[in-house]
């Protein structure tokens, strides 16, 4: 069994976010246990770790309860809005709390937006690889074509078939030895 995370990265009250997660969650394949997470849920303060992330010196509990969720799962699925062109600043924040968690982990991104996230899924690239991830292909999910803007999900052949392959392409990517959190 393959732990993967979804996370949904949006906080805001109004969110449609969430259900684009759930919609993703429902499309696992057998083998693949999914672990909601919620961005909202965890309420990540603007970095506020006196330490470096890269030292692994985690001073707060909200640091550590972030840091044993990332070590519990065998890879990532960050659901995200675009933000005038970019990816949400809570996303942003949760990223940077961590570092040595992120190192190899698979990775794949779920952007929506009405361009199907673009901007946001190129900006989101250059953090992943900063930190380590392994990133896969993700998917892009467009308002009016395969997502209302109240969050219902119609998925077409190519959406389908998207969500279908980054989760092959995590699983091959996770760790042969289940739970272990890390890749390698
Ligand atoms: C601050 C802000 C900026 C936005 N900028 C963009 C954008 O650049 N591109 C885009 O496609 N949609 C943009 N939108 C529209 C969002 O795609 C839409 O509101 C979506 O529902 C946001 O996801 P959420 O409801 O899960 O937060 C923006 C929305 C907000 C709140």
């Amino acid at each position: 069994m393959t732990r993967i995370g979804i996370v949904t990265s949006s906080t805001r009250p109004t969110r449609i976010g969430h259900h684009v997660a759930q919609w993703v969650a429902t499309q696992a394949p057998d083998g693949v246990e999914v672990e909601p997470i919620d961005l909202r849920d965890l309420a990540l303060p603007l970095l506020d770790e006196p330490e470096m992330p890269s030292s692994g010196h985690y001073a707060h509990e909200h640091t550590k309860r972030w840091a044993a969720l990332v070590d519990g799962v065998d890879a990532v699925v960050f659901v995200m809005p675009e933000y005038n062109r970019g990816y949400n600043a809570a996303l942003k924040n949760a990223i940077d709390y961590l570092y040595a968690e992120w190192q190899g982990k698979p990775v794949a991104c779920v952007g929506y937006g009405w361009g199907g996230a673009q901007y946001a899924r190129s900006a989101l690239r250059q953090t992943l690889d900063r930190v380590g991830m392994v990133v896969v292909d993700g998917a892009a999910l467009v308002f009016e074509e395969t997502l209302s803007t109240q969050g219902a999900v119609t998925a077409d052949d190519t959406l389908a078939a998207d969500v279908a392959a980054l989760y092959g392409a995590l699983v091959a990517a996770a760790p042969t030895e289940p739970g272990t959190g890390s890749a390698g």
